[in-house]
């Protein structure tokens, strides 16, 4: 290791390689603002870099969260990447062990890519895990349309607009930690829209957030909804809600693959399903205790690198 050297919360500089390398070689989609948020919405974090020593470039890098709770802390895992030619070398491994030293004892979750989620469960003991992928989805959006003649029945409303004590509530069936802080942050960030949608009673049955992610692409992330009918309501209006949507790529959807919900929706919005690749791309893993959220209602998660639903 001594050609290089492991910096413990690095500058912005430093993050903004990870979400350049991490976009371009494996199509994960972040914001350059994500460090800050984790930063700040968060108890704790610490974003551990490898770097060549006395620079800033980049080697290899992983983050950790530290989420505090009625049920005591919850860890989350994020970022673990290392640059395609440093990789192999064991530059990864020390800064992951150095973050699970941290967590010590203490319940941790992480979003294992295909290739590692059974290196996690065996090395790490992330093995309290479901039996199902979550799916990641991208839509071209040259090739999207917005469907007419959806139901009546939903209407919804920017986030600001609604009775936040009523989406705080709705948001806790979907995960039963407390996370209003650090959705109300979410919410609030740059480039980012959020909408929510009600039943004709006014009762809130979904919410969504659609991300400008780098690479010029969307991101939704979170989207739940009770039903197929909401969902697609809430997904012409976030959609027509972006201004010239057309312009971007692709629309990316990251969800449970139990929930057949989510391919209908999609292919409600596209004019051929050929606009649509889907392939396995996670698993959400626990080391102590799996914590449980009600998969019909996912369509998208919420951000994949610090959060379990
Ligand atoms: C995963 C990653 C960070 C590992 O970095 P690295 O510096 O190459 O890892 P190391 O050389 O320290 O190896 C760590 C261990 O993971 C294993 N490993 C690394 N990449 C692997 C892969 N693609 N598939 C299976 N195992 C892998 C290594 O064999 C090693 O196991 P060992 O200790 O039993 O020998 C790197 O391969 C990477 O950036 N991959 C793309 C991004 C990614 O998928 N990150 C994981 C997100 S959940």
């Amino acid at each position: 290791m001594n050609k290089y050297e492991a910096l413990v919360n690095p500058s912005q500089n430093v993050f903004e390689q990870i979400v350049k390398f991490t976009g371009e070689t494996e199509d994960w989609a972040f914001q350059l603002n994500d460090y800050k948020f984790w930063s700040t919405a968060f108890d704790r974090f610490w974003l551990v870099a490898v770097v060549e020593k006395g620079t800033e470039n980049l080697v290899a890098s992983v983050s950790l969260a530290r989420w505090d709770g009625e049920d005591g802390p919850l860890y989350s895992v994020g970022m673990f990447y290392c640059v395609p030619q440093y990789r192999g070398r064991g530059l990864g491994k020390p800064i992951f062990q150095q973050i699970m030293d941290i967590v010590g004892d203490d319940n941790a979750t992480l979003t294992g890519v295909v290739k590692m989620a059974h290196k996690y469960a065996k090395d790490f003991g992330f093995d309290k895990m479901p039996d199902f992928w979550h799916l990641f989805s991208g839509v071209k959006i040259s090739e999207m349309t917005i469907p007419e003649n959806l139901s009546e029945q939903f209407l919804s409303k920017a986030w600001t607009d609604v009775d936040y004590d009523a989406l705080t509530t709705y948001d806790r069936t979907i995960c039963t930690r407390d996370r209003k802080r650090i959705m109300t942050a979410w919410f609030n960030l740059q480039e980012t829209f959020t909408k929510v949608v009600l039943d004709q009673s006014g009762k809130i049955v979904g919410y969504g957030t659609i991300r400008i992610v780098t690479r010029n692409k969307l991101s939704a992330a979170p989207f739940y909804a009770d039903t197929l009918e909401a969902a697609e309501v809430l997904l012409k209006d976030l959609i027509n809600n972006i201004p010239n949507w057309q312009q971007y790529e692709k629309i990316g959807f990251l969800y449970p693959e139990i929930n057949s919900d989510v391919p209908r929706l999609l292919e409600r919005f596209v004019k051929s399903k050929e606009a649509i690749s889907t392939a396995p791309f996670i698993k959400s893993q626990f080391t102590k205790r799996f914590i449980a959220s009600p998969n019909e209602k996912v369509y998208s998660m919420s951000d994949c690198a610090h959060q379990f639903v």
